[in-house]
């Protein structure tokens, strides 16, 4: 956070500061530094936090102004006094967020903006983002899949006087969404990385995605690079319709940061030839699946055009891990067993990547792929569940099992495909999953867990790695 008194806070939100407190003493007069965290959730609050009361659905949110200052927050953003903190009352709290995250962002000069969307992948690229910059200068970046209204100013609030990247994640569930994202932080730099069928459903299709999508190269100033998968043709034609210096990445020729000579270790992970207009590179990356390859050249081509050396890209892309859970995380057990839990989130398209890294790790293993609903598809839903399975089969997975409501289809695309007997079965829930993989894992065989959001699966794969944490009696073993 870059300190601010509250009523400098007041001036840029066009607030009123009330300093009346608890006790019953009259704070007028008091003017507390806010110099630490911004936060909406009173028990992330630090030393010289400012508490932002926002009133959601189920919460109101000035219910918990004690709870922040109880941690340490010296002052809040109200939309009414409150007994508790020194305040700044505004109309409306959004609104008021947003300006002081914009002031904060036009005080630092220097700060170079990174903005990043797509259907997958926004938080790994963003992840490899900030293993590459930070490696050049102070990068800030949005903690997990903090990609919102709420998620990019907070993380925008993080800045300080010296931070030299911003790269902020920006999620857009329909039109209009991006263009309020990039007002809080004008990005310099904007990554488009594909245009899938994530939220197909709320969208009507992918075109109207791709218009949502677009507005963030429409954002970019005259002097800005829009980073564009020249490999996904929704996203290439994006080139058209932005003032910025255009970036094409991808294996396609037309790229000019692209990767050829992919090959794929026996654990999924990518090494390619990175060819840019600096010359080439070898890169072999720590991070599991191939799709990575395509979140890497943008991470190259924001890493080159902010002056990072090519061979410093190359070593730095390499470098990194995995910064955010259940994003292809990969667990070799004791007895032999691989877990990988991929039950982030799931698409059509992240399921096929998934899928297609499995069998790449399990090439000469049993593979089991425990899948869950794809969430937010649409009348296109059943159609891509069966699609799912018959892939499955096609791809050699071992043992195929759906997991839960809405997972039928993936079984019947599966039986459809030719599967028979017990490779493809469907559970009601992740507790009869984990019953048939505990009686049923041998050593050596590699699991795959994959799904939307809120299915269990990401716990069923914490579940099936603590297990080989345990001794036989069950109980944990000593680290
Ligand atoms: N370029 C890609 N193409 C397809 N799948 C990808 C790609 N990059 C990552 N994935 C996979 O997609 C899933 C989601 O990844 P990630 O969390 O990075 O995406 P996201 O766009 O941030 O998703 P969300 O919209 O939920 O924030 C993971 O399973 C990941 O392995
Ligand atoms: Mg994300």
């Amino acid at each position: 956070m870059i300190p601010l008194r509250l009523s400098e806070i007041a001036r840029i939100t066009g607030g009123e500061v009330h300093a009346a407190t608890a006790d019953g003493m009259d704070g007028a007069g008091s003017d507390p530094l806010v110099d630490g965290p911004v936060v909406t959730d009173s028990r992330e609050a630090a030393a010289g936090s400012l508490y932002v009361a926002r009133i959601g659905e189920v919460m109101d949110g000035h219910q918990f102004v004690a709870a922040a200052r109880a941690q340490g927050a010296v002052a809040a953003l109200t939309s009414r006094p409150v007994a508790d903190l020194p305040c700044v009352v505004v109309a409306d709290v959004q609104a008021a967020f947003v300006s002081l995250a914009r002031a904060l962002v036009d005080r630092n000069a220097q700060v170079v903006v990174v903005a990043v969307t797509g259907s997958s992948g926004k938080t790994s690229t963003k992840d490899l983002l900030l293993s590459v910059l930070q490696c050049h200068g102070e990068t800030v970046a949005n903690v997990g899949s903090l990609n919102s209204e709420v998620g990019v100013p907070l993380t925008v609030c993080r800045i300080t006087p010296t931070t030299a990247y911003l790269v902020l994640e920006m999620g857009a569930r329909a039109i209009g969404h991006l263009d309020y994202l990039t007002r809080i932080a004008p990005p310099q730099i904007g990554v488009v990385l594909n245009v899938g069928s994530a939220h197909v459903g709320e969208f009507g299709s992918r075109e109207a995605i791709g218009a949502a999508k677009a507005e963030l190269v429409q954002a970019l100033p005259a002097t800005g690079f829009a980073v564009l998968n020249a490999d996904d043709p929704i996203v290439s034609r994006m080139a058209s319709q932005t003032r910025a210096h255009v970036i094409p990445v991808g294996e396609s020729t037309q790229a000019t940061v692209r990767a050829v000579d992919i090959s794929l270790d026996a654990q999924g992970r990518a090494s390619f030839t990175l060819v840019t207009e600096q010359g080439s590179a070898p890169v072999a990356l720590g991070l599991h699946g191939e799709h990575h390859v395509g979140n890497a050249l943008a991470v190259a081509a924001v890493a080159l055009n902010v002056g990072m050396p090519l061979q410093d890209v190359a070593m730095a892309l390499g470098e990194a891990r995995p910064l955010s859970r259940w994003r292809m995380e990969v667990h070799d057990r004791a007895d032999g067993v691989t877990i990988i839990n991929d039950a982030y989130n799931a698409n059509p398209d992240s399921m096929r990547a998934a899928l297609k890294s499995l069998a790449v790790m399990g090439k000469g293993r049993r593979t089991w792929a425990v899948l869950g609903e794809m969430l937010e598809l649409g009348p296109g839903s059943i159609t891509e569940h069966e699609a799912l399975g018959r892939l499955a089969v096609r791809l050699n997975v071992s043992r195929l099992v759906a997991v839960g409501k809405g997972t039928q289809p993936i079984d019947n695309g599966a039986r459809d495909e030719g599967s028979s007997g017990e490779a493809s079965i469907w559970v009601p829930d992740t507790d009869a999953a984990y019953a048939l993989l505990e009686q049923q894992l041998a050593p050596g065989d590699v699991v795959l867990l994959k799904s939307s959001r809120d299915s269990g699966l990401r716990w069923l794969g914490d579940r099936l790695v603590d297990d080989s944490l345990m001794d036989n009696s069950g109980s944990e073993v000593p680290s």
